[in-house]
């Protein structure tokens, strides 16, 4: 409890002082990993190549996750359609995540789709 509470404002300030930073280095890749098949595989597959064309190919759009950790979290917390691309989702919805999971997640998704 501690531990978490002290993670999640470490993170914070990291991402305070590091906001025009691209990368998230302070998610738990693992952590993130389940969240990910949980919540988001439906859409964005598995593997991360977007399920039939359901979300984002994270392999094929990867400069998506060159984004800033707070455009990226804009975009998890508030959902996304950008216009002009086309996914039989439709849109990305709002996902109800705290910033821990947040960064958690992002740090999954860089750490699987980037390399
Ligand atoms: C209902 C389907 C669906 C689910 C569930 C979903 N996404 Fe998405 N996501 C999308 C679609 C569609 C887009 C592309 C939106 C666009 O750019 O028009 C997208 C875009 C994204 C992007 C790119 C954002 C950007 O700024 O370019 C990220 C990152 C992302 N999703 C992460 C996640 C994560 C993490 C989860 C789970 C917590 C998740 N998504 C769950 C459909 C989904």
């Amino acid at each position: 409890m501690a531990g978490a509470m002290k993670k999640a404002i470490l993170a914070g300030l990291l991402a305070g002082a590091c906001s025009s930073q691209a990368h998230s280095f302070q998610g738990d890749p693992d952590r993130g990993r389940e969240l990910y098949m949980q919540r988001c595989s439906v859409c964005h597959g598995v593997d991360g190549r977007g399920n039939d064309g359901m979300a984002v190919d994270f392999r094929e759009e990867w400069y998506r996750l060159t984004r800033s950790d707070e455009e990226l979290m804009d975009s998890l917390r508030n959902g996304l359609s950008t216009p002009g691309r086309y996914y039989t989702a439709g849109a990305m919805p709002p996902q109800m995540l705290d910033r821990e999971e947040m960064f958690d997640v992002l740090s999954y998704l860089r750490s699987a789709f980037m390399d």
